[in-house]
C-alpha cells in the first residue's frame, strides 16, 4: 500500500507517518527528514537546500524527484510507503505518477489533513524531537512520560528545527498556498482523495486515517 499525508506544516503528517508505519509496516518517507539529514551531513543536496529551508521556501523539483525516485528502489519500500510531505507541487505530482508507473506502483489513498491556519503557529512553535530515533513531541500537546527523557529511547539529545519560528512558518505556510494546495484539487479530479479533520486528538486522527486505509 503507498499513501500521501498531505497538509500545511504542523498538520500533523509525521507524526501520524510515524504511527501507521508501526501499526502497517509501511515505511515513512520524508522528504523534510531527508533533507534535513542531508543539510547535517553537508552533502552537496545539503549545501543546496539549507538556506532554502531556513527561508521556508522549497528545494527545486529536481532535487526532491531524486531523492524519492532513489529512495522507492530501496528493499524496505517494496511493501509500501507513506510519503509525507511530497509530492508538494504539480510537477512533483506529475513525476511521482510517472516514477510509480514505471515501478509497476499505484497509489492507494491521499489523504488531505485538514487543520485551522491559526492552530500551525502553537503546534510548529512547541515542537521538539529526540536527536536519537526522531520521536516527536510538543511542549503542550505531547510531552514526554518523563521529563527529558525519550519515551521511545530514554535519550535526552532534544532538538528544535530551524525553521520552526512564527516568522518562517509564515513563509512556509505561503509556499503551502501557492504551490501545494493545488494537489488537493488535482488529487480530487482524479478521484483519490479523502479529506480528515486534523484538529482531533492524535489518537483520533490515527483512526480516521486506519478508516480510510481499510477500505482503501
Ligand atoms: P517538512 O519537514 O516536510 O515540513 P512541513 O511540511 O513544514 O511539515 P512539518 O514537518 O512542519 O509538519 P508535520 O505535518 O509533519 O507536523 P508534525 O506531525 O511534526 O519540510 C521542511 C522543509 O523542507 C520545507 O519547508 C522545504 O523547504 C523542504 N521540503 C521538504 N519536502 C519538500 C518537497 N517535496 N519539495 C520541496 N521542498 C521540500 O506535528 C507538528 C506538532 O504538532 C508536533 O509537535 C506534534 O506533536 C503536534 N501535533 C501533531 N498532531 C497533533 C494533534 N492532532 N493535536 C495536537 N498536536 C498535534
Ligand atoms: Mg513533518
Amino acid at each position: 500500500m503507498n499513501i500521501i499525508l498531505l497538509g500545511p506544516p504542523g498538520a500533523g503528517k509525521g507524526t501520524q507517518a510515524r504511527l501507521i508505519e508501526n501499526s502497517r509496516g509501511l515505511v515513512q518517507l520524508s522528504t523534510g527528514d531527508m533533507l534535513r539529514a542531508a543539510v547535517a551531513a553537508g552533502s552537496e543536496v545539503g549545501l543546496k537546500a539549507k538556506a532554502v529551508m531556513e527561508a521556508g521556501g522549497l528545494v527545486s523539483d529536481e532535487i526532491v524527484i531524486g531523492i524519492i525516485s532513489d529512495r522507492i528502489d530501496e528493499p524496505d519500500c517494496q511493501n509500501g510507503f507513506i510519503l509525507d510531505g511530497f509530492p508538494r507541487t504539480l510537477p512533483q505530482a506529475a513525476a511521482l505518477e510517472d516514477l510509480l508507473a514505471s515501478k509497476n506502483k499505484s497509489l492507494n489513498a491521499v489523504i488531505e489533513m485538514r487543520v485551522d491556519d491559526e492552530k500551525l503557529v502553537e503546534r510548529i512553535t512547541g515542537r521538539f524531537t529526540c536527536g536519537d530515533c526522531g520521536e516527536g513531541y510538543h511542549d503542550t500537546f505531547r510531552t514526554p512520560k518523563e521529563e527529558g527523557k525519550c519515551d521511545n529511547c530514554g535519550s535526552s539529545n532534544f532538538k528544535r528545527r530551524a525553521d520552526d519560528n512564527e516568522e518562517t512558518l509564515r513563509t512556509r505556510l505561503l509556499s503551502y498556498y501557492k504551490e501545494t494546495s493545488p494537489l488537493i484539487g488535482y488529487y480530487f479530479a482524479k478521484d483519490n482523495l479523502a479529506s480528515i479533520d486534523g484538529m482531533a486528538d492524535m489518537s483520533e486522527v490515527t483512526n480516521q486515517i486506519e478508516t480510510i486505509l481499510a477500505s482503501a
